[in-house]
């Protein structure tokens, strides 16, 4: 695999020479026998950053596995990539556990704090209040990323949660040079950033954005991470970092309580699991929507016979299972601690069939027509990463504090940065959130539920071929992942996937999104004709994806060629 110098996105690929304790395991060819028993000796990550690949692969050098890994990547990337995750928002992650084949939802999404009042979104002339929505403590929910860390060292690591909380803590405390990426991130919020004096304190440096070059410390974010190294879950949800955050927040006019943190809890849930071309696809459940969208589309797409078809008419069909998939997502889904949803119906072939006998073939559905129930472009502000490690451990993580740099507000004295999550909630009925997605009652906030996403970290499975795949990019997120099965299944490598150019449907509003490129000039008459309304679009998601091939045992790992950010590197 090579990759352009110029690539300022995290690619990271460590050949692990396998441990004398592995030798003797490791098939001298590749077999081709269930993946259960087969590990590939070496392992691959691919994340956003270098500094947090590099974290990760320390915490395998050591003799981790790649749940500690990802601690060490998530935990990492909460330091130097604050812009899209951290201590302060939430993860979902799927992972597959090589000894035993166990593949699980790990659900550390935030939650709504249990005073949560619809009426505090609203202006006083009852309209949308989008500055409570996705600035300041109000936005924020009880962050889920501490409890998911601490739940997944100990269930599913081999390290003691403080060896893989260190590079991380090494990183805040002794500095390091923020990538451009942050840097403009700060520039873009600075005046939101000035709003809260730790905000302030923490991110501008002279009341600007960092320098280029400057060395940057994170002491405050250094001690809880120290504090949750050492005592686990409780560190961060009671005692000291509790008490700083709900004083800060409550100071700032939110309402968070210490019972909300005390009683944030991390969810274990079946993944969805559906078959496709000889694939299984295991991918997020509610409260992400990306999984029930994922195997709709893929349901519809089944039986539709694409290779008769001509490029136009293969786009015309993935569009129509799009709108059809988010016209659900608007309509049913919410957390199902809350809400009860028809996924049975939702996941079902004959619901599926159903719906592709509604797309006309050669003619775009107006969604008016549908029977239901303007968007804003989201950067990078959420991040995907993804490892498989030398036994075959897998897992895939998109992390969250929504938009870029969340809520901007830090809560003084812990170094955290909030989220501002509270926005995936259908917070106004009728109207969109940031990423322009509607909702109904299923996703209306309530105290202790969580708020809908669409992230969409995915396993593929195949006999001879497996990915570890996901992105950010708010709602994009759902039809990025998906291009990015396809495009495995039909057989690409990783730098392939991530770099095929984009486009999205998601119901509403009722267009086409693209990235410049994606169609030629034929299938983009071709798709007009048919009736689509098509929309340049930019940015698209950071896809990162590790890719192993069972007949060789090679493992390759790629990252998103459009996000300029770090260095890209090779081992
Ligand atoms: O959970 C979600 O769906 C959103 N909070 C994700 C936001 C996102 O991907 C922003 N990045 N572009």
């Amino acid at each position: 695999m090579s990759l352009s110098p110029r690539w300022r996105v995290v690619l990271l690929s460590l050949l692990l020479t396998a441990g004398p304790a592995f030798a003797a395991d490791r098939p001298a060819q590749a077999p081709a026998v269930a993946s259960k028993v087969q590990k590939p000796g070496h392992a691959a990550i691919a994340s956003a950053n270098f500094l947090a690949t590099n974290a990760g692969l320390e915490v395998l050098a050591k003799g981790g596995n790649a749940f500690d890994a990802a601690v060490a990547v998530a935990s990492t990337l909460s330091v130097v990539e604050p812009e899209s995750s951290g201590l302060g928002g939430g993860f979902m992650a799927v992972l597959r556990r090589a000894s035993d084949g166990r593949e699980v939802f790990i659900d550390a999404r935030e939650v709504a704090p249990a005073a949560v009042d619809p009426k505090d979104y609203l202006n006083p002339d009852g309209s949308p209040n989008r500055d409570a929505a996705l600035v300041g403590p109000l936005s924020a929910g009880i962050p889920g990323e501490p409890a998911g860390l601490a739940w997944l060292s100990e269930h599913y690591g081999k390290l003691p949660l403080a060896t893989s909380l260190a590079p991380a803590i090494r990183t805040a405390r002794d500095g390091f040079e923020p990538d451009s990426r942050l840097r403009h991130a700060i520039a873009e919020r600075a005046d939101d950033l000035r709003r809260w004096p730790a905000s302030a304190a923490k991110y501008l440096v002279g009341g600007k954005a960092p320098a280029e070059g400057t060395l940057w410390r994170d002491p405050d974010q250094a001690r809880t991470l120290q504090i949750l190294a050492r005592q686990g879950h409780e560190g961060f949800y009671q005692g000291e970092v509790a008490k700083k955050l709900v004083s800060a927040v409550r100071a700032a006019g939110g309402n968070w309580t210490e019972a909300d943190l005390a009683g944030y809890r991390v969810k274990e849930r079946a993944p969805i699991s559906i078959d496709y071309r000889g694939y299984r696809v295991v991918t997020a459940p509610p409260p992400s929507s990306g999984g029930v969208a994922i195997a709709e589309i893929l349901n519809i797409l089944r039986g539709v016979e694409m290779d008769k078809l001509d490029h136009a008419q293969r786009v015309h069909y993935v569009i129509e299972a799009m709108r059809r998939a988010f016209r659900d997502h608007n309509d049913y889904l919410g957390d199902p601690d809350f809400v009860k949803m028809p996924l049975d119906m939702l996941l079902s072939p004959f619901y599926a069939d159903g719906l592709r006998q509604s797309i006309l073939p050669d003619q775009a559905t107006p969604s008016s027509m549908l029977p239901t129930s303007g968007a804003h472009d989201p950067g990078p502000h959420t991040t995907h990463f993804s490892i498989i490690d030398k036994d075959g451990n897998m897992i895939a993580v998109t992390s969250t504090v929504n938009y870029t740099l969340g809520s901007t507000f830090v809560a003084a004295g812990t170094g955290v940065l909030l989220n501002d999550e509270m926005d995936d909630f259908a917070l106004v009925p009728g109207k969109p959130n940031v990423y322009g997605l509607l909702g109904s009652k299923a996703n209306a906030p309530v105290g202790g539920k969580r708020m809908l996403s669409s992230m969409s970290p995915s396993l593929v499975l195949g006999r001879d071929r497996t990915a570890v795949i996901g992105s950010p990019g708010g709602s994009t997120i759902i039809t990025q992942v998906l291009e990015g099965i396809l495009a495995f299944i039909d057989g690409k490598d990783a730098s392939a996937i991530v770099a095929q150019k984009r486009f999205h449907h998601q119901f509403l509003p009722d267009r086409v999104d693209v990235e410049e490129g994606v169609f030629d000039a034929a299938t983009t008459r071709e798709l007009e004709r048919m009736g689509y309304s098509l929309h340049p679009r930019s940015p698209w998601g950071f896809m990162n994806v590790v890719t192993w091939d069972h007949r060789s045992n090679a493992l390759d790992a790629a990252s998103d060629p459009r996000r300029p950010s770090g260095l890209g590197k090779v081992q």
